[in-house]
């Protein structure tokens, strides 16, 4: 009779724990209305946008701070069909607000630690962010 007992107490504390046990729910973003799940790619430029690239300090999403918005500096991207990329190995001159490099271009020394990885992660996320 006991051992009964404790063979109904574990199936019910396992079928409890697996009810407990919820999946999380995969993080979305809101692009043209729609909700689309985060890329790994994504989530990676967003991290390093918001913290170790600190550009979110100065660029806002949609209004301008220290420096343009991300909308504003992926709409010139587009536009003259821009390399980001380029631009932040200091392969290519600035377009957006060239007066105004001078502030831009302290980031450069932290930004040469990234990886060609952690660049393509800030450019997909500047790009996803904007469409
Ligand atoms: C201290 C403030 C500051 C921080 C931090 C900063 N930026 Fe900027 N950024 C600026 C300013 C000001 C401009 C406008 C000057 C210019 O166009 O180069 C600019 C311009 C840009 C441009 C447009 C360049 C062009 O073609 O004119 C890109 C792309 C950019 N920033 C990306 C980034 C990224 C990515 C980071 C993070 C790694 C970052 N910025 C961090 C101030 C900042």
């Amino acid at each position: 009779m006991k051992n009964i007992f404790i063979a109904f107490l574990s199936i019910a504390f396992l079928a409890t724990s697996c009810q407990s046990e919820k999946k999380p729910e995969k993080e979305k973003i809101v692009i043209g209305g729609k909700k689309k799940e985060k890329s790994p790619e994504f989530v990676l430029g967003e991290k390093l946008f918001k913290g170790k690239g600190n550009c979110y300090s100065c660029h806002r999403l949609d209004k301008k701070s220290v420096g343009p918005s991300v909308n504003d500096i992926m709409k010139i991207y587009k536009e003259q069909n821009g390399d980001i990329i380029g631009f932040l190995r200091q392969k290519k001159d600035p377009i957006v607000d060239p007066d105004n490099y001078a502030v831009m271009k302290t980031n450069f020394v932290r930004l040469e630690k990234f990886s060609d990885d952690e660049l393509k992660a800030i450019e997909l996320y500047m790009n996803e962010v904007t469409k």
